[in-house]
């Protein structure tokens, strides 16, 4: 990947006198520079970057809708720059003025069960910012102003306090030009990152809702739901009078008429706005929250004017799944909206409580979904850079990307660290992205060495080098049975499956570098992990001696078993089912794979019976329940409408999306990037139709099918210049090139 770098004139700048305490977060700081434009100007061109995230001011106007530049990431490693055009500019004094909140470098922004130990200043001790602006005049001159202590700081803005966890505060009666500003002076940072324009996606606000209804609650407030759970914020205008304060606090869910705030931890969530006199409209720019309700204070509902802005990068949806049950439709609405809540910058595992970390697990299972819906490019090689540069040089991955050092582990753990392998070979089988199988290829190898090390350290204990139990898993984790010793001791069956799986694809990788030797190495590896899985673990007549769903799914989905047992392993598969209540007992490792090792093993009815059951543990139990976005637990919300802590906006389980596209509607690239690509639908389910899209990077696929009394028609759009292999449900099989075809047959 070509990451651009240019040389500065300006130096890093903040207010050196100001400080602050960890975990606080900072109050926004304000720089500005007033400038002369000499002679007419044809433009400026403003390149800037913070540690911090930061919005920029043109004689008073801001410069860009966009949020939280420069984005999150690795620091040490690398922080982007974004460049502005401004066309026309006038002869005459200009002020630039930059106000630069704490945001992931120095906010507080990390996790930990315990919130008395977490922290800010992760990268910084204070904000910072670093400008050039450069006037090119009409007349072919240019003239560069870098920032330096001509600059003038302070934290007297109106903005008095921004946090990604805990919200935003506002003061509208504060007037920026009347503040005392001071000389800047020159920073020096604790880290020296490579400075890149930038390569991710900008954070932008998309989707607005206005309120579906409003109530006041027992405590005084009045709460308004927006209708959708999202990541965002709230814009609003009212009338307001001077020293009017007004409070609104965000959560995903009520309980007891109430906002229901237990999930959100120590993340307060809130945003203060205290106006000035008159009609004002305000949204916060310097924190998102993850949220459907607000409770607000200070204002009654016929005095504000209130919606709810979806908030996060700026990636293109691609693809649409719908049939003809409703609630599959919502189950899809879902978990697109899990996507959208949790792309913010980075892949994060939820958008409301103090963690908003970039979990590697959550990603390396959703990606094949998300990949489906969304063009995930930019966004999804942004976040592997970091993953690449923050390898240790044994080569385990931390558990979360960007690293939060000192805070979360980086330990070798199955699917988790796998995530180095299956995102980039996601993105390369969805967009044909050849470089980013080159540019991982050195992490995933180093990775896979490292786990072959742990794996060899079980010997004594199963006598096979091969098991992967050490140094941890997270195992079957968040399975609706047991607790979390039970997951975690699952961690041997889930960690041997997904070794097996990666060999696998490292082999298939190694061979499409070119690279022979590997990829020799890597089958040889893939059949001894087959192996000892089996001979570990099964009874070699495909029954998994210590029975549980997720065993035989890993099992069945990575090939472990031969192929003359795996009808009676997806037997077995299928009594704990029917044993468990016609029940799925799978955590997040196990479940984007369910459906697809009963339906690929025979049990395709089955699997539909298994989607479309709605008491709990099921998918659409979560609809029953109301769901807008997919849960963290299968149920996170109670029978009984209680809520048990967790989040309410995880995209885990909404892995089940990718079944939508490459099983019901049987849409499946079998060359890169949809060069070809087979269409193999399997009704069920009582679905009378079913219907997906996907714009691949050859032109627009459209899968439709209908089905009625025993004849099934289905319709294909193929784009031009890619094959396609089209397999009907009675098995005739046909191959096609670019068109719109359509089939019967009889069932
Ligand atoms: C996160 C998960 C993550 C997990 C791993 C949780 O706190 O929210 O989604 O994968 O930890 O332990």
């Amino acid at each position: 990947m070509k990451l651009t770098e240019r040389s500065w004139l300006g130096t890093w700048i903040s207010d050196a006198d100001y400080r602050f305490e960890s975990p606080n977060s900072p109050v926004p700081m304000a720089f500005r520079r007033l400038f002369e434009v000499k002679k007419a100007a044809a433009a400026i061109h403003i390149f800037a970057t913070a540690m911090g995230i930061f919005d920029l001011y043109m004689d008073g106007k801001r410069i860009s809708e966009e949020y939280f530049n420069p984005g999150f990431t690795d620091y040490s490693a690398h922080l982007q720059y974004v460049e502005y055009e401004l066309k026309d500019i006038a002869a005459g004094i200009h002020e630039l003025t930059a106000i630069v909140a704490g945001g992931w470098a120095v906010g507080r922004t990390t996790h930990v069960d315990d919130t008395t130990r977490s922290k800010s200043k992760m990268s910084a001790e204070r904000q910072a910012l670093l400008c050039d602006l450069v006037l090119d005049y009409t007349d072919g001159s240019h003239e560069t102003i870098g920032s330096d202590d001509a600059y003038e700081v302070c934290e007297d803005s109106p903005w008095r306090f921004g946090d990604f966890y805990d919200g935003e505060t506002y003061d509208a009666r504060i007037e920026l030009s009347k503040a005392v500003w001071k000389p800047a002076m020159i920073e020096k940072l604790r880290v020296q990152p490579k400075i890149c324009a930038r390569y991710g996606l900008p954070v932008t606000a998309h989707e607005h809702f206005p309120p579906v209804s409003w109530f006041q609650a027992a405590s005084g407030e009045w709460i308004a739901d927006f209708g959708q759970n999202m990541a965002g914020i709230v814009r609003f205008t009212v009338n307001g009078h001077e020293g009017q304060e007004i409070v609104i606090r965000h959560a995903e869910a009520l309980e007891n008429g109430e906002l229901y705030i237990q999930n959100l931890r120590s993340a307060r969530q809130t945003v203060k706005y205290i106006c000035r006199e008159g009609k004002q409209t305000w949204s916060p720019r310097f924190t998102y929250m993850g949220f459907r309700y607000t409770g607000i204070s200070g204002v009654s509902p016929e005095e504000i004017e209130i919606s709810a802005l979806a908030v996060y990068s700026d990636f293109r949806t691609i693809g649409s799944f719908r049939c003809s049950n409703e609630d599959l439709d919502q189950l899809q609405s879902n978990l697109t909206w899990s996507g959208k809540s949790n792309f913010v910058d980075i892949p994060t595992d939820c958008p409301q409580r103090d963690e908003r970390q970039g979990w590697t697990g959550d990603i390396a299972l959703f990606s094949p979904t998300a990949c489906f819906n969304f063009g995930m490019k930019e966004f999804l090689r942004k976040w592997l850079l970091d993953l690449k540069t923050e390898q240790t040089a044994l080569g385990s991955i931390p558990f979360v990307i960007p690293a939060r050092k000192g805070i979360t582990p980086t330990l070798t753990t199955s699917c988790w660290g796998d995530s180095c392998i299956l995102v980039p070979w996601t993105l390369y089988m969805s967009e044909g992205d050849e470089e980013i199988l080159r540019i991982m290829y050195p992490t995933m190898k180093k990775y896979m060495a490292d786990v072959k090390r742990w794996a060899a350290l079980s010997l004594p204990i199963y006598g096979s080098p091969h098991i992967l139990k050490l140094p941890f898993q997270f195992g079957d984790w968040c399975a609706p049975v047991g607790n979390i010793k039970d997951w975690l001791g699952h961690g041997p069956w889930v960690g041997t499956a997904y070794y097996a799986h990666s060999c696998e694809l490292m082999a298939r990788i190694a061979s499409i570098l070119g690279k022979k030797g590997d990829a020799e190495r890597f089958t040889a590896l893939h059949e001894k992990v087959k192996n000892a899985f089996r001979k570990v673990f099964t009874d070699g007549h495909g029954r998994v001696k210590d029975e549980f769903q997720s065993a035989y799914v890993l099992a069945l989905a990575f090939g472990l078993e031969n192929e003359e047992n795996r009808s009676a392993m997806a037997g077995h598969l299928w009594n704990l089912i029917r044993d468990n209540g016609l029940h799925l007992a799978t955590g997040f490792p196990a479940t984007p794979h369910l459906l697809f090792a009963l339906s690929d093993n025979g049990y395709a009815k089955e699997a539909y019976q298994l989607l479309l059951q709605d008491s709990d543990p099921s998918w659409l139990y979560q609809i029953r329940h109301g769901a807008t976005t997919m849960w963290e637990g299968w149920s996170s919300v109670q029978e009984d409408g209680s809520i048990r802590e967790s989040s309410l906006n995880h995209y885990a389980y909404g892995s089940v999306g990718a079944f939508f596209y490459r099983r019901i509607c049987g849409l499946e690239a079998t060359e890169p990037g949809y060069r070809r690509f087979r269409i193999r639908p399997i009704p069920g389910g009582g679905l009378t139709w079913a219907e997906c899209t996907h714009e691949s990077p050859y032109g627009k696929i459209t899968v439709h099918w209908e089905q009625g009394g025993d004849h099934f028609r289905l319709h294909a759009e193929v784009p031009e210049g890619t094959d396609c292999d089209v397999i009907l449900p009675d098995g005739q099989s046909t191959s096609i090139g670019g068109g719109i075809h359509e089939f019967k047959c009889v069932l």
